[in-house]
Formats: structure tokens, C-alpha cells, sequence
């Protein structure tokens, strides 16, 4: 059976990753940051466990991990992020930004750290981060969003190195842009179709592709 890690199950598209992946018979370890209040993703039927993580602590990712120790992860998907609020120049809020890098980069990062062994000793053997079209420095026309954007430039950053690092034990990197999905306020893409799309990619990459960046209507992005 194909076992599916994806964090901040909370909400938006981590419940919607945790829907589809039960509906296609998975087991899915749905993370949240607070479980008490993640009612739609309790209600999911199929084999999904609810577990609680905040992935900006750096101890409870290793304890999570030492607690699943020996089970096999084929896909982990680093979903948990912070997007919002958007500060514009002279107005920056340091300690958000922070808390951004905390969320959007370290977290991300020490997930890959503590679940390598799960993931290398599964049959999938892939990692996605759920990155975001404005972390693509080339695609960046209109300025601003300085702390979101950073912490996106830096989460694809992270991906491509795991890509290269972890590429002799076989298990694949992307990077995923969701579109800009109805989770957030004037979004255009159906949270359905943004999470079908993103499983499409990682069901079809090839190993030679590890270290892509793509929309979820699998358009390859540039960094
Ligand atoms: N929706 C889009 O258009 C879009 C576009 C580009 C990229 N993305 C990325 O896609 C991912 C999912 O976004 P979404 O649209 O589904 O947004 P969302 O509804 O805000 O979902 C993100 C979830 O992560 C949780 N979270 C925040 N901090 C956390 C932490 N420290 N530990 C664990 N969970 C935490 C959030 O909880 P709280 O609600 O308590 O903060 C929320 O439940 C994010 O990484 C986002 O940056 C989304």
C-alpha cells in the first residue's frame, strides 16, 4: 500500500491532498497544526491518521519521525506554508518574515532531514514541496511580497540541492506550484483540480526529472 505524508492538513489543500490520496486507497498520515480544529480532514473517509505537527518545531518533526520509524513514506508532501499578509515597502514586518523562513524553508528542510530513511525505504520514493510561482525569481514582473517570495525562492533553493543530494538514494525532489488555487481570497483554480494536477505530476515524473520546478497543469516553471 502506498503510505502519503502531507503536512498542514489544517486547511485548503493539505485536506484536499489527504481526500484524494484516501480515495485512491492510500494510507495518509495528514499532519496538522492544530488537529483539534481540522474537522474536515477527521471526517475523510478511508486510512488516514491524524497527527499533530508544527513544522517550525525542528524537535517535533524528529520526534514524529522517530515515532513513525520504520514505516516507509513513498510520498511526502511538504504542504504546510504561510502565505499572507503581503507588507509593501517601508511597511516590512521582520518578525513575519521570520516566522515565514521558519515555516516555508526550515520546516520543509528538517522534514526532508528526519523522514529521508522513511522515504528512501519506500517504493515511490518522492518529496514534494509545495513551492509558489511568485518564489520564481525570473517570473517576478510586478516586485513586492518581499518575505513571501523570499521564503518560496529559498524553499526551491532547498528542493534543488535535496534533488541533487539525494539523487544516489534514488528518491525524487519537485517543487510544485498548486496555481493560484481557491484557498485564497479571488483565486481562480478549483482546490480539487489544483491537488488532482499536482498528483498527476508526481504519479508521472521520471527519475531524470528530479529537481523540476512545475504548475500544477504541469507546466515546468523557471527558477
Ligand atoms: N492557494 C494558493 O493559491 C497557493 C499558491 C501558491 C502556493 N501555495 C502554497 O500551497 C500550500 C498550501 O496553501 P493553501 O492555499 O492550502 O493555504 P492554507 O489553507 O493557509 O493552508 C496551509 C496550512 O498550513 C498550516 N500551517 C501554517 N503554519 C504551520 C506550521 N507551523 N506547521 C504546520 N502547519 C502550518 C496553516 O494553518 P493556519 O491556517 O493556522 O495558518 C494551514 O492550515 C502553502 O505552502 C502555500 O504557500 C498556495
Amino acid at each position: 500500500m502506498t503510505t502519503v505524508l502531507v503536512t498542514g492538513c489544517d486547511t485548503g489543500l493539505g485536506v484536499e491532498f489527504a481526500r484524494q490520496y484516501a480515495t485512491a486507497g492510500c494510507r495518509v498520515i495528514a499532519t496538522c497544526l492544530e488537529p483539534g480544529r481540522a474537522q474536515a480532514t477527521h471526517e475523510i473517509a478511508g486510512n488516514v491518521h491524524v497527527m499533530k505537527l508544527d513544522v517550525s518545531d525542528l524537535a517535533a518533526i524528529d520526534a514524529l519521525a522517530r515515532e513513525l520509524c520504520g514505516e516507509p513514506i513513498d510520498i511526502l508532501v511538504s504542504n504546510a506554508g504561510i502565505a499572507r499578509p503581503h507588507p509593501p515597502f517601508g511597511q516590512t514586518d521582520y518578525a513575519l518574515w521570520q516566522r515565514m523562513l521558519e515555516v516555508n524553508v526550515m520546516g520543509p528542510m528538517k522534514l526532508a532531514e528526519a523522514f529521508v530513511e522513511h522515504v528512501a525505504a519506500s517504493r515511490m520514493k518522492v518529496m514534494a514541496f509545495l513551492s509558489a510561482r511568485m518564489g520564481s525569481i525570473a517570473l517576478n514582473l510586478t516586485g513586492g511580497s518581499y518575505a513571501y517570495r523570499s521564503s518560496k525562492a529559498g524553499l526551491n533553493a532547498v528542493a534543488k540541492s535535496l534533488a541533487i543530494d539525494l539523487a544516489p538514494r534514488e528518491i525524487l525532489v519537485l517543487a510544485l506550484h498548486p496555481g493560484w488555487a481557491k484557498t485564497e481570497p479571488g483565486g481562480r483554480v478549483d482546490v480539487d483540480r489544483s491537488v488532482a494536477g499536482m498528483r498527476g505530476i508526481i504519479e508521472r515524473v521520471g527519475r531524470h526529472e528530479t529537481g523540476s520546478f512545475f504548475a500544477y497543469n504541469d507546466i515546468p516553471l523557471p527558477w
